[in-house]
């Protein structure tokens, strides 16, 4: 990569050509002001107007995110002119924007409210019109507010990115612009699968997931039974919302703080990740040896499923049936649980805590009650476990590492904790199935084919005693959609397909801790490229710790069915453990 010479606040470096001023700065130390720039362009480019320096070469101030380095350049950023150009051009976004910070969930982790105070930004500098606010709080995942956008286009680009359509987009002109689904829809009435993609890259409070905090206050104060159950990638993201590296595992202390929550049981949701593992690996061996319809798709992302029922409900057939994991445990809790502890299963208040958005809604599925009662009756993403950490005054690093809960649920394996990584419900069914078929364990235990943290198709083919089984990964709606295609024009070769609506799985699901890196002065220049894998690898160093590794060999899960359960796909078990889903009707198709 050819160098250039260039000079900023007087002081000489050379830099890769081809860099922004605004990417060059950072990488010498820099830190100009940016409010709509985003990873590789992830944005409406230089919508903001927050980033202006002074440059040779230029007519009058540039925008340091679009405006290139060249041979000689000298750059200013603190000139009267151009710091007071930042100024103004924040001013001018705060005169529109609703500053109830106190009351904002965003307050803490507000790009906006940072750059307002780089710049020396005051209140009220600008008064005037402001434009028609839209809120939106009709579904139980993302809610939006128009008071709170600055335009800046993020949301809109990631979704795009991550699922090749985008639900969002500009509506309107000039001042009254504002950013929705077409024709100013609710979420609820528009395809959006309630993903939370555009929540983690939304500079302010504008997206949000719907908060469920203020529910568990309820629930204790009724005396409920609270129990907590916690999904495996939320322990690969939560020690980020207390300033530790990105991809530090923190189970220890999250399970520390729970208790000290006042959760009357702590379980680990890997239980339930196991016991899908049995019910959909025995679900897949049926298919295969009896006819039924092949490949069979994974049904653990609520994200996906939304997807598949606005978008593929012709193929509905392939996806299993099996409820996911939490949706498992919940049903687990107020049946067999309930059942060992005397307790009355309407008495019990379960709270999963997810890496997710799609969650919330997943739990208020009609097809997800059993006896009348729902299986889960709360979802909190990781970034609100966080915030009900902090309203607590718990002080999270100083926590001592404790243990799950061991009664019941208290053993899982390695394969469910890899299923926060996109191959990892794929992996950790292929070491079951493996000892279904051959009644021994396959000693290659890593199936480093399917592994990746990234978007994208993987693909392998596994041969069991003479059985081959061809399996296809893909997380991404994008990604996803090569494969369903394959599958509705009858040239798909796979038996098996794992899909997962965030790009990289749960890992970057929309209810992690936002990554934003002008709030992350310690880590690497290049994070919003390599956090996914630091997560990864937080869930892969976890299953190489664990003496079991494959979900049959859980000795509660096969208690559960020695007990209770009876075998894997029984008439109870599928009672308690499996759904249904049903297409829906797409209001209006996005661009
Ligand atoms: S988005 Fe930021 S500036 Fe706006 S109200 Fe929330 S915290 Fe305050
Ligand atoms: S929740 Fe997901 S699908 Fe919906 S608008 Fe956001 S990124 Fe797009
Ligand atoms: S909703 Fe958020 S991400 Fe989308 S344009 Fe507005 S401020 Fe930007
Ligand atoms: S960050 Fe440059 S215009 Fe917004």
């Amino acid at each position: 990569m050819s160098k250039v010479n260039i000079k900023i606040e007087g002081i000489p470096y050379s830099v890769e050509a081809g860099l922004t001023i605004l990417e060059a700065a950072k990488q010498c130390g820099y830190e100009i002001p940016s409010l709509c720039a985003y990873n590789h362009g992830e944005c409406s480019r230089a919508s903001c107007r927050v980033c202006l320096v002074e440059a040779t070469g230029a007519r009058g101030l540039v925008t340091a995110c679009t405006y290139q380095v060249a041979e000689g350049m000298e750059i200013r950023i603190s000139t009267p002119k151009a710091s007071q150009a930042r100024r103004t051009s924040v001013e001018l976004l705060l005169s529109n924007h609703n500053q109830n910070c106190q009351q904002c969930d965003k307050n803490g982790h507000c790009e906006l409210l940072h750059v307002a105070q780089l710049v020396g930004a005051r209140e009220g500098a600008y008064t005037g019109e402001k434009t028609e606010v839209t809120i939106d709080r009709l579904t139980p995942s993302i809610m939006r507010d128009t008071s709170k956008c600055i335009l800046c286009g993020r949301c809109i680009a990631r979704c795009e990115k991550a699922h090749g359509f985008s639900v969002l987009g500009f509506i309107g002109r000039g001042f009254k612009t504002i950013v929705g689904p077409a024709e100013n829809r609710s979420f609820k009435d528009s395809p959006c699968i309630l993903c939370g993609q555009c929540t983690t890259v939304c500079p302010t409070g504008a997206l949000m997931e719907v908060s469920e905090i203020d529910r568990i206050d309820e629930a204790f104060k009724q005396g409920k039974h609270v129990i907590v159950q916690v999904a495996p990638a939320v322990r690969a993201s939560l020690g980020e919302e207390f300033g530790l590296p990105i991809g530090t595992p923190v189970t220890g202390k999250m399970i520390a703080a729970l208790r000290r929550l006042g959760f009357e049981r702590c379980y680990d949701v890997n239980f339930g990740a196991d016991l899908t593992i049995m019910e959909e690996g025995t679900e897949l061996l049926g298919r295969i040896k009896n006819g039924g319809v092949l490949p069979m798709i994974t049904s653990c992302s609520p994200g996906w499923i939304n997807y598949a029922e606005y978008y593929y409900g012709d193929l509905l057939d392939h996806v299993s049936s099996c409820k996911s994991p939490h949706q498992m445990q919940g049903a687990i809790i107020k049946s067999y649980w309930a059942k060992q502890k005397g307790i009355d299963p309407k008495d019990i208040f379960v709270v999963s805590v997810m890496p997710c958005t799609a969650k919330k809604f997943e739990k208020e599925r009609p097809q997800q009650v059993t006896n009348g009662l729902k299986d889960v009756d709360c979802v909190l993403t990781t970034r609100e476990l966080g915030r009900l950490i902090k309203r607590a005054g718990i002080i999270f690093n100083k926590l001592p590492d404790e243990d799950w809960d061991q009664d019941i649920m208290g053993d899982y394996t390695g394969a469910a904790v890899i299923f926060g990584v996109t191959g990892g419900v794929m992996e950790a069914a292929l070491r079951t199935v493996y000892h279904v078929l051959t009644g021994k364990e396959y000693e290659k235990i890593e199936f480093h084919e399917v592994r990746g943290h990234d978007a994208g198709i993987r693909e392998a083919s596994i041969d069991i005693n003479g059985t081959v089984v061809n399996v296809a990964v893909a997380s991404g709606m994008r990604s996803a959609k090569v494969l369903l295609d394959e599958i509705r024009e009858g040239k798909s070769k796979y038996h098996f397909i794992e899909i997962m609506g965030c790009p990289g799985g749960c890992i970057n699901g929309g209810g992690q801790s936002y990554v934003k890196p002008c709030f992350l002065p310690n880590e690497d220049d290049n994070i919003l490229d390599t956090f996914k894998e630091k997560r990864a690898k937080a869930l892969y160093s976890e299953d190489e710790r664990q003496v079991i590794r494959q979900s049959h060999n859980n000795p509660q899960i096969q208690e559960l069915y020695a007990k209770f359960l009876g075998e894997p796909n029984s008439h109870l078990a599928h009672e308690l453990l499996h759904t249904s889903y049903a297409p829906r009707v797409r209001f209006n198709d996005p661009e």
